[in-house]
């Protein structure tokens, strides 16, 4: 059973609390007008629900694109994200701010994550004025979109898949940012692939079937998933696309990676990678997805990213009802 179906188990035979004033002597004070919950009325399930796993965050991903002018039109204008003021700001890679989170696009070959992203939006009429203001621009590439009732489905000039959608409990805390990531993996791999996420990364996965398809979800920091998502479909080989994700411990995966040469590069700056997700119960690689794991050491961890307001312009931007600015959110 997964973590996250064993918490739902726990917190439906555990039995309940006593009603608040139960015991009254057991309440503390907090100050006037205060009164904090006692704390042996509050149930270990229910703080269950506030534990995350040992990756903390997915900060970025990385796609190469072949055209920094297509990749900016697509990125910035018709998205609305950011392009990072501070870091590789030339014509060769550009680093665009999605919210806490990143997309990093090199110049090169064009790279297409084989499955889609998730990405939380502030906006979604603003987001469909942006896509529809790009599209001239766009044409004759793999661009398009699409609105129905729940958000916005898009494709980028070289293929890679978005769906966009407003804010939900689902992810608390973001307001925009990268939410999901789902990866198509082949038939059978899901298992494996979960048991690897929760031997070796420390982190809670929830299986489950959609229409007849086992599906691994990793549970990132209480508001991402990564999803791997069996398919019958045929799956194009990976192509060295990257994510990058934060872990608290660092060590144990290093060294059973290490041990069984998995590891693409030893620790530098407080970060290394790996590709090759393998089934601890099999040493079978079940699918591959070049991690980059950075420890909470790491000289980037939590830096704050600025955002602008897509919705302004030169135009709104003026008179009386100019908007508030909202520069930076996070940290
Ligand atoms: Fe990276």
């Amino acid at each position: 059973m997964s973590k996250k179906a064993d918490r739902k188990a726990s917190a439906e035979t555990t039995p309940a609390a006593p009603a608040m004033g139960h015991n009254p002597g057991a309440s503390v004070s907090a100050g006037p007008g205060r009164t904090m919950n006692p704390p042996g009325e509050t149930r270990i399930a229910e703080v269950a629900l506030d534990d995350v796993g040992n990756i903390f965050r997915l900060e970025h991903i990385n796609l190469r694109i072949p055209d920094q002018t297509l990749g900016t039109i697509f990125y910035v204008m018709g998205m609305g994200f950011t392009r990072d003021p501070h870091f590789v700001v030339g014509v060769d890679n550009m680093w665009v701010n999605v919210g806490e989170t990143q997309f990093h696009l090199p110049h090169h070959q064009p790279q297409v994550l084989r499955g889609w992203i998730g990405i939380v939006v502030p906006n979604l009429d603003g987001l469909v004025a942006q896509l529809s203001a790009v599209e001239p621009r766009l044409k004759n590439t793999q661009f398009a979109w699409s609105r129905d009732r729940k958000g916005v489905s898009v494709s980028c000039p070289w293929g890679n898949k978005f769906r966009c959608m407003l804010p939900s409990a689902k992810y608390p805390g973001m307001r925009q940012g990268i939410a999901h990531v789902q990866l198509n993996v082949p038939l059978g791999k899901a298992a494996g692939i979960a048991r690897f996420y929760q031997q070796v990364m420390d982190t809670p996965v929830t299986l489950s079937a959609r229409k007849g398809l086992a599906c691994a979800s990793v549970d990132i920091g209480g508001n991402q998933q990564l999803v791997f998502q069996e398919t019958d479909a045929a799956i194009p080989a990976f192509d060295g696309h990257h994510i990058a994700v934060y872990a608290g411990n660092m060590s144990k995966a290093f060294a059973w990676l290490k041990k069984r040469g998995l590891l693409l590069e030893g620790l530098i700056r407080h970060q290394y990678r790996f590709k090759d997700i393998v089934d601890p119960d099999t040493g079978e690689t079940v699918f591959e997805l070049e991690h980059e794991v950075r420890s909470f050491k790491h000289p980037m961890f939590l830096r704050p990213l600025i955002n602008r307001d897509a919705s302004w312009s030169a135009a709104s931007f003026s008179g009386e009802a100019r908007p508030v600015p909202s520069l930076q959110w996070g940290t």
